[in-house]
């Protein structure tokens, strides 16, 4: 016996299955059936995933745009070289996906410790009473300036940036429990993008930058190649 089944002996093979089939149909779809769309139910799952998705001290530093227009989409393809089928001579995750998402991940003028945004999210959000709050500024702080020394700009978007992809990985997840096919990408120019949000999309890019964009729908057709990754023993080290 392994030794998750050691541990969780109420798990039954039926479901370990279930789970180790969804993530082997779990693959990066290049190009969907423009004629399959996800219907409403399933979407908002996908979405309620991503709602529920666990983050750093539960700040929740990330927002899941949806864009469903041609028009919208249309404003991402020159630089999302990823998602416009450069590669596959096709109209990419952009033109043939039943639903795109982008997924922004909160700035340095929200996820800064003490910020205002951040005591109004501990108050309204967390429901945390005065001194937990103080609490909560000071250990934030601490492992801002000192744990993990995340202080500039950059370090905190990106350290929002980790937190988007919990809930990409949760959607990509959900949806292929459905059966529903999905592309995470991140192949987009960051600049151009953050431009175009603020420009097009109404997007305070102050507050908000993109970290990475997502397709959902069904498969145009099977992948070409079979799925290929490292054993598992080459994966993990057990101590
Ligand atoms: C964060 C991230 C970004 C990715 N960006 C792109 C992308 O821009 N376009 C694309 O077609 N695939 C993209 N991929 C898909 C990967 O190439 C793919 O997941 C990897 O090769 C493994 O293949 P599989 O997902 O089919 O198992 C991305 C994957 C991840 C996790």
């Amino acid at each position: 016996m392994n030794a998750i089944a050691d541990i969780t002996p109420d798990i039954t093979p039926d479901i370990q299955a279930r789970i180790i089939d969804a993530f082997n149909f779990r693959h990066a779809t290049k190009v969907f059936d423009p004629e399959r769309k996800v219907d409403a139910r399933a979407f908002e799952t996908i979405l309620e995933a991503a709602r529920l998705s666990p983050t750093s001290f539960g700040h929740e530093p990330f927002k899941v745009l949806v864009i469903q227009t041609p028009e919208k989409r249309e404003l991402l393809r020159d630089f999302s070289w990823g998602a416009n089928g450069m590669m596959s001579g096709t109209t990419g995750q952009l033109g043939t996906a039943s639903h795109f998402g982008i997924i922004l991940a909160s700035t340095a003028e929200t996820m800064t410790a003490g910020s205002d945004y951040l005591v109004d999210h501990y108050r309204t959000v967390k429901q945390l009473p005065e001194e937990v709050i103080e609490i909560f500024n000071g250990a934030y702080g601490r492992f801002q300036t000192t744990d993990h020394g995340i202080t500039t700009d950059r370090e905190i978007a990106d350290w929002a940036g980790k937190q988007a992809y919990i809930v990409l990985a949760n959607m990509m997840t959900t949806a292929a429990l459905m059966g529903i096919d999905s592309c995470p990408i991140e192949g987009f120019d960051m600049a151009l993008t953050t431009q175009t949000l603020g420009r097009d999309f109404g997007i305070d890019t102050g507050k908000w930058k993109p970290a990475v964009m997502c397709a959902f729908g069904y498969r145009a057709k099977d992948p070409e190649f079979p799925k290929t990754r490292r054993a598992m023993a080459d994966t993990v080290s057990w101590f």
